[in-house]
């Protein structure tokens, strides 16, 4: 298992320029880029300005810029530095680094306490890890260091999608995602999918016709999800019970 888990790291062990030139730079990475920007300032839950926040796998900051122009403050955490040293140029640029705390970070051992997080955000992370233990480990771990009452918002690729067909990484079916999270006492409580703009299909039809998909997704966002391909979820961790009283 532990080789797998360095294969996901490896993969991503590229220079941030190099990883923005793929992912944002490029105009078909920056559709889909700009389309999973739409998911995110839909589902990405509101929390109190003073709430302690953490992004894990935050990469080059694609998400945690935006999060951070909600005006909240973050620990933005990541296992590759190439990555992150490129974050953190962009959020020094930006004037946002007093509100980001850039460190290493290893989801699959945070160094954080137990639920020390009011929200807890991972996007495309943990469908890049290759098995459904790998998946489960890191969701586990996740959802130890949120509070009772905090947010988890995370994406998957789910297997019951007609995608999954031709897809080559690694699907999870809901019902699993599902089962994972109960076991660390967490909720679902939104779900949204993408069913149709993905790079590939982008590769095949270009950027024009690509767009005529991605609007139909955005259309289709709320209807099954739990049959599209990329499945963005916010669970919430139950609150404790409080102490039993006794007359
Ligand atoms: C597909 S990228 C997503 C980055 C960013 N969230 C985005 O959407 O642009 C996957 C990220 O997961 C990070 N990653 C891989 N293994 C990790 C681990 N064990 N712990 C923390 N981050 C990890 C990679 O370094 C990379 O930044």
């Amino acid at each position: 298992m532990a080789e797998s888990r360095e294969r996901t790291q490896r993969t991503y062990s590229m220079s941030g320029e190099e990883y923005d030139e793929w992912r944002v730079s490029d105009k078909r990475g920056a559709l889909l880029s700009d389309h999973d920007l739409r998911f995110f300032r839909e589902l990405f839950p509101a929390v109190e300005a003073d709430a302690r926040v953490l992004e894990i796998g935050a990469g080059t900051g694609r998400f945690t810029i935006p999060a951070l122009e909600t005006g909240i403050s973050l620990v933005a955490g990541d296992i590759n530095e190439s990555l992150l040293a490129s974050l953190k140029r962009k959020i020094a640029e930006l004037g946002l680094s007093d509100r980001c705390e850039v460190r290493v970070e290893n989801v699959f051992e945070l160094s954080f306490a137990d639920a020390e997080f009011d929200l807890v955000f991972s996007l495309h992370v943990i469908p890049r890890f290759l098995n459904v233990a790998d998946q489960r480990a890191a969701l586990t771990e996740i959802a130890r260091v949120i509070k009772p009452g905090g947010k988890l918002f995370f994406n998957f690729r789910g297997s019951r999608s007609f995608y999954n067909l031709v897809y080559a990484g690694h699907a999870t079916d809901p019902a699993e995602v599902q089962d994972i999270l109960a076991d660390s006492g967490m909720r679902i409580t939104s779900m949204q999918g993408k069913w149709l703009l993905t790079r590939k299909l982008i590769n095949l039809v270009g950027a024009g016709p690509a767009r005529l998909a991605g609007a139909c997704d955005w259309a289709l966002r709320r209807f099954l999800p739990t049959r599209a391909w990329d499945v963005f979820v916010v669970a919430e961790k139950e609150a404790r019970e409080g102490p039993a009283t006794g007359s």
